[in-house]
């Protein structure tokens, strides 16, 4: 845990300013986060070990989510994310949430799925029942096929059989059981691990269901693996310079029965949460499109797509409640090799993956929730211009302190274009020519 996550003031400071900051919550040093971000933490030399064809790195933002409380302690967490305002909007509703105590967030054991197909079983329920009566002896032979993991107290936990029938005829599969290995992959996300125990056990279970070996891969719908989120927001903090707290609430709860009655609005919806998710996923080196496929699966679990996060009112309150499954890891994998992954995980302070799952997933209820209080109130439009007008002025040329006198006249104008935004610099220019240097145009 950091000692606070709340640094006032953070956005107006220099980049080494903010390391600086930083540095002072998380014992972190300022020179030590600088130099895992040089070149985006990741030379080509590098990357040319992680997949095919490299010709360099590409570089995203790394950023900071600030006031973010879990279960009364405070996180620093890392976000990678190109989208203007998702950081501070983020940080902002993370600020409302703690006025109300913080989140309290709760998380499953690490239980992955694993599952092997078998097609061509001609007696499914005598196939199931010669499955189930070896069920330890096939955990075993799972085990066997990841020491490392079962020395560090995971391992196989439990076989389940589910007869399946295919949508179409296919010829030799009609007759299909899909057996799942249930495993503890404690602090690894686990992929590879539980694709290997299938591939070890594809064999026996084939024998026992006198049966041909079909698939033998992990599901991304971890739906053992889950993470509960809940806060609880006072309606004084959200509040906006229009409109009072209370009909803020009446606004998110009336975004979140729109989204639950409509998978249009649902799907927009759970982007926002993801918004926040994928932003801790990606900096802490782990598989967003692995959590984007579990995300969405479980989201349409009942047979509708519906929110991951709903809102409802108590009293003068806002409760906010927010369920998916999250695999992520803190050892293993991309960790291993990326400087930057592995520094975004120190920064966080995590103390499990388990931990960072409570995180991640705090973080994208905070962009649910900046994103339906913006909606359900003035809109989403005009925060998100101001800060896009910043990449438009950084597009334009601008540098420096030039770069937010540009967004604001770009803003003030309402004419948030890349002409618009060289006009603004343009006139920033002219009046240094007359009136002589200006300060830290540059800095
Ligand atoms: C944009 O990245 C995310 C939102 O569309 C989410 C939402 O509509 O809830 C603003």
């Amino acid at each position: 845990m950091a000692s606070t996550s709340r640094l006032s003031g953070f956005y107006k400071v220099s980049v080494r300013e903010r390391r600086e900051l930083v540095a002072a919550a998380t014992g972190i040093s300022a020179d030590e986060i600088g130099a895992a971000l040089v070149g985006g933490g990741l030379d080509a030399d590098s990357a040319d070990k992680f997949v095919e064809n490299v010709l360099g790195c590409y570089a995203l933002p790394f950023a900071v989510a600030l006031n973010v409380r879990v279960n009364d302690r405070d996180y620093i967490a890392p976000m990678v994310v190109e989208e203007p305002s998702v950081v501070a909007a983020a940080s902002s509703a993370a600020k409302m949430v703690r006025d109300g105590g913080g989140f309290k967030a709760e998380v499953d054991a690490p239980l992955m799925i694993t599952q092997i197909q078998l097609v061509g079983v001609h007696d499914r329920d005598a196939a199931t029942r010669a499955i189930l009566a070896e069920k330890a002896a096939i955990c075993d032979m799972a085990d066997r096929a990841m020491p490392g993991l079962v020395s560090r107290g995971g391992g196989a936990r439990d076989i389940e059989v589910r007869k399946l029938t295919p949508l179409h005829p296919v010829p030799g599969a009609n007759e299909m059981l899909v057996v799942h290995v249930v495993i503890d992959c404690r602090d690894a996300m686990g992929a590879n691990l539980v694709n290997n125990a299938a591939e070890a056990v594809a064999d026996r279970l084939a024998q026992l269901a006198k049966a041909t070996i079909g698939l033998r891969i992990l599901t991304n719908l971890c739906d053992k693996r889950c993470v509960r989120v809940r806060c609880r927001v006072p309606a004084s903090a959200l509040a906006t310079e229009s409109m009072d707290g209370s009909r803020v609430i009446d606004g998110i709860v009336n975004a979140s029965a729109f989204a639950e009655a409509d998978p249009y609005r649902a799907a927009t919806h759970n982007k926002g949460i993801m918004n926040g998710i994928d932003a801790v996923v990606i900096a802490t080196g782990n598989d967003w499109r692995a959590v984007e496929a579990g995300a969405h699966a479980f989201a349409a679990r009942s047979g509708q797509y519906s929110p991951l996060a709903v809102w409802r009112r108590e009293g003068d309150e806002l409760l906010g409640m927010l369920q998916l499954p999250l695999a992520l890891g803190t050892v293993g994998g991309t960790l291993r090799v990326h400087p930057a992954a592995r520094m975004a995980l120190r920064l966080s302070n995590v103390e499990s993956a388990s931990e960072l799952a409570m995180v991640a997933a705090s973080v994208g209820l905070c962009s649910n929730l900046a994103a339906v209080r913006a909606l359900g109130t003035e809109g989403i439009q005009r925060g998100h211009m101001a800060l896009h007008a910043r990449s438009v002025a950084l597009a334009a040329g601008a540098q420096g302190h030039d770069v937010e006198r540009v967004a604001l006249m770009i803003v003030e104008a309402r004419d948030i274009t890349l002409e618009g935004a060289k006009r603004a610099l343009a006139t920033i220019s002219a009046a240094v020519t007359t009136d002589g240097p200006r300060p830290n145009a540059s800095e």
